[in-house]
């Protein structure tokens, strides 16, 4: 977690460049489930942007659902103790489903959340992660569909947020202090 103090914001990844990396992912989606139909699951909140992007440049038929989870104290708590706080609105049941992520960090969430969804029996469980901070993992979990890797920082923008705030950036930034 990045300190209290004046926040500094510094661009990672442009919206240009996100723009383009999310419809080659939703490419790569169309052509891997090419006459077939996906269904995307939003992890709440910090996916909402990126699946909003994602689905529309899959060329397939599609639905969507939303799932959220409770964080874990990070720093505390490594047990990776994840509870669902809302959970899907149906069935999964022999669909393809597609998981998207804002941030694989740890992996404790995907993790979790994989071996909740593995149990309501989809046709096909996948990942979609715009991003991927692999050094940090703690769980050996990984993303079928990445958009971009990431170097161990605190990010914010396009749906990331600290404290609540930065969803509406339209530019993934570098979160830090004048002073780091
Ligand atoms: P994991 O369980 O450690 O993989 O963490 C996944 C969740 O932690 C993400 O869905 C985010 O909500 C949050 N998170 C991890 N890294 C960042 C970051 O750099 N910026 C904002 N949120 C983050
Ligand atoms: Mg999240």
């Amino acid at each position: 977690m990045p300190p209290q103090g004046q926040p500094k914001l510094k661009v990672l990844i442009r919206r240009a460049a996100i723009q383009k990396r999310v419809r080659e992912v939703a490419r790569e989606i169309t052509k891997d489930f090419a006459g077939e139909r996906v269904h995307l699951i939003g992890v709440l909140k910090g996916a909402c942007i990126f699946l909003s992007d994602l689905v529309r440049e899959i060329d397939l038929e599609t639905s969507i659902d939303f799932i959220a989870v409770s964080s874990y104290g990070k720093g505390k708590d490594s047990t990776g103790q994840v509870r669902v706080l809302k959970d899907l609105d149906s069935s999964i049941e022999g669909l393809n489903v597609i998981l998207a992520e804002d941030i694989l960090d740890t992996g404790l969430t995907l993790n979790y959340l994989l071996r909740v969804l593995q149990q309501r029996k989809p046709k096909v469980l996948r990942v979609a992660a715009l991003l991927d901070k692999p050094s940090r993992r703690l769980k050996d979990v990984k993303a079928d569909y990445v958009g971009f890797k990431i170097p161990n920082e605190f990010v914010v923008g396009y749906g990331l947020d600290y404290a609540e705030r930065y969803r509406n950036l339209k530019d993934v930034c570098i979160l830090g202090l004048p002073a780091e």
